[in-house]
């Protein structure tokens, strides 16, 4: 394995927080445990991520194809993600988190969109980290927002380059991930950022999410460090 000399640090991680379901299994307590102790992993690895010098941290709370689980298990989902928001706010705003929320956010309720957009506008200007935060969120959804959007800007067809379609993602403004981290042992995208992807290093464990640690992190930051990134070029 070569080092990667340019790069040693990802800029941007994104990370499918995946297990909280069995973390709890395995403990014989409800799931809704399990996504409780998945909000203090969550607060572990903003500040792990300051620390270790990422620029963009996406986090996938809550996928489009999530609405399909249980009622109950989708409002004790929502019900977090609302304390979460409030509890944490302040803080984020302190350590100098950028929040901005990726996904369809109306489907939560007007309250929750309204609060999500609220600290989004407060947060606005801080720049140590930004914290994308997706929730509702589909890949593909994201591509025919995109391709909508890029329609009624009246975007011609000879006009619509990599570059311009990518204009018109949730993601705009933000740089493709360098690395993707999934826990609990999936090897799947799951319908997550599937443009943005395309060239991103994936590493999957097995840790459980409410088990995953700034240490953790660390492992994957430098199992990243000695991946040599080709993007379909030869090495030089
Ligand atoms: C991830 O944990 C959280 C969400 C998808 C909201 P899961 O709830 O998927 O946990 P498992 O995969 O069932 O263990
Ligand atoms: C992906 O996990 C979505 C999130 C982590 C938010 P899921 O648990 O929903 O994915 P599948 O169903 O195992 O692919
Ligand atoms: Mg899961």
């Amino acid at each position: 394995m070569s080092l990667n000399p340019f790069h040693p640090v990802p800029r941007h991680v994104a990370v499918i927080m995946d297990g909280n379901g069995r973390w709890a299994a395995a403990r014989g307590l409800p799931r809704a445990a399990g996504h409780r102790e998945g909000a203090k992993a969550v607060r572990r690895i903003i500040e792990a991520a300051i620390d270790q010098g990422v620029s963009y941290l996406t986090l996938f709370a809550f996928s489009s194809e999530n609405w399909q689980r249980p009622a109950e298990e989708v409002t004790d989902l929502t019900f977090l993600l609302k304390h979460y928001l409030r509890s944490e706010l302040n803080e984020l705003h302190e350590q100098g988190v950028c929040l901005k929320v990726i996904g369809e956010r109306e489907r939560f309720g007007p309250n929750l969109a309204a609060e999500l957009e609220t600290a989004e506008a407060r947060t606005a200007g801080n720049s140590r980290l930004t914290l994308v935060m997706a929730l509702s969120y589909g890949g593909r959804a994201d591509i025919v927002g995109a391709a909508r959007r890029a329609m009624e800007a009246g975007v011609r067809p000879e006009e619509l380059t990599e570059q311009v379609f990518a204009g018109f993602l949730s993601t705009t403004g933000i740089p493709d991930p360098d690395l993707l981290i999934r826990t609990s042992g999936e090897e799947r995208i799951s319908n997550f950022l599937l443009w943005q992807l395309a060239y991103s290093e994936l590493f999957f464990t097995p840790v459980l999410w409410p088990d995953f640690s700034a240490e953790h992190l660390a492992a994957a930051l430098s199992e990243y460090a000695t991946r040599e990134r080709r993007f379909g070029a030869r090495p030089v």
